[in-house]
């Protein structure tokens, strides 16, 4: 679907649900990470970009201290006053979350009705969650005239993931959906919140990013992602530092020494070395040397296969498939275990790798993939 028909038919939506036009249309992108993976919550860097594919929300006034949404993927509407963390559950938590979260920081939030609609694939990897967040977070600051300025809102909707839904996430997803401009990746130190757009226009240089969603099924996410979570945490704890992005790469050797479990150990190489690959990727693209980044993407996969142990077989096959077919680089994006593999390739070799990735899912039966070109896009706004 087009974007102007989504935002077609969720105003349309809107207008059938509540028998009047909505105030306006508001819309967040999903995100993909170039490179940069669990490296957040070691209060390390990160290096996302928005993707093309969003959310959209119509909303409209409502009485004060009323909530009322409604999705197309969903047959039911939810309606809700002032809320505490998990009184709302299910999808429209995300939603409840965001209202909890800014009344909870002393905001006016005004009631409101919302419809919403999206093109993100669900269970991908790729965010719908944050794009949803973005997306009505940005409606609510807009139509109550809230003052939250922009830095401040990834923090506030990564709370509401956090502390209403459960979900146990760092600041990537939040900061990429709502920070993001188009044609730039977005270089966020997540201890400092500071950022730098870094120019990553591909298709001047006759590049694209191919992204192959595995469609292999999310399995064990939650519990698996708390555990690296912890064992993060632990392996600080032990070495003594705030978090391990105070571990220096020149001190990664001696720091090793110091731990006893070879998990752990491996866990802390993982993030370690990525904060810096993440570091040399962004000099490689503000040198121009864009190509270059391939190699860096390589190696954060082989990290998080052999050393974070978070990737699944279709993701492993599709990164070979993908390099194999001429890929300069390819990597696994997001949380891990399924979704999707972002592959940096020639522009015109676009169907010789989708071809070549189908062909290696076809031998040991995997489901297909779905492959396309992700342009970097802007962040949540008004449409
Ligand atoms: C998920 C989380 C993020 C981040 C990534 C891994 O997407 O929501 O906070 O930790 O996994 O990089």
């Amino acid at each position: 679907m087009s974007g102007s028909d989504l935002r077609n038919e969720v105003r349309e939506s809107f207008t059938a649900l509540y028998g009047h036009a909505p105030e306006s249309l508001w819309s967040g992108p999903g995100r993909a990470n170039l490179i940069g993976e669990h490296t957040d919550y070691n209060e390390g860097f990160v290096l996302p970009f928005a993707l093309p594919q969003r959310t959209v929300a119509a909303v409209g006034p409502a009485p004060a201290g009323e909530w009322t949404v409604c999705s197309t993927f969903e047959s039911e509407c939810v309606s809700f006053g002032a809320t505490e963390p998990g009184e709302v559950t299910g999808w429209a938590a995300y939603v409840a979350g965001i209202v909890w979260a800014l009344r909870d920081a002393g905001f006016d939030v005004p009631g409101a009705r919302i419809a919403l609609d999206s093109e993100v694939p669900v269970g991908s990897g790729l965010s719908s969650s944050a794009a949803l967040e973005s997306s009505v977070l940005t409606a609510l600051i807009d139509l109550g005239g809230l003052d939250l300025p922009l830095e401040r809102r990834p923090a506030l909707a990564q709370r509401a993931e956090n502390v209403y839904v459960g979900a146990p996430t760092g600041i990537l997803d939040q900061s990429a959906s709502i920070r993001c401009q188009a044609g730039r990746a977005l270089f966020l130190d997540c201890r400092s919140y500071e950022i730098k757009q870094i120019p990553f226009d591909l298709a001047a240089e006759g590049l694209a990013i191919l992204v192959i969603n595995s469609n292999a099924p999310h399995q064990h996410v939650d519990g698996e992602y708390g555990a690296r979570r912890k064992s993060c945490e632990d392996a600080a704890r032990l070495l003594g530092v705030p978090a391990l992005r105070d571990v220096p790469l020149d001190g990664l050797a001696a720091a090793l020494e110091k731990l006893d479990d070879d998990v752990m150990r491996r866990r802390v190489r993982h993030i370690v070395t990525e904060d810096q690959r993440v570091l040399d990727t962004v000099a490689l693209l503000e040198a121009g040397r864009v190509r270059e980044i391939g190699p860096l993407l390589t190696a954060s996969h082989a990290s998080m296969r052999d050393d974070f142990e978070i990737t699944v077989p279709q993701i492993d096959v599709a990164v070979s498939a993908a390099l194999e077919a001429g890929a300069y680089g390819a990597r696994m994006t997001g949380g891990g275990f399924g979704g999707c593999v972002l592959a940096l390739i020639d522009v015109d070799r676009a169907e010789a790798v989708t071809a070549a990735v189908a062909d290696a899912y076809g031998k040991p039966g995997f489901a297909a993939p779905t492959c396309w070109i992700a342009v970097a896009s802007a962040g949540a706004t008004r449409l």
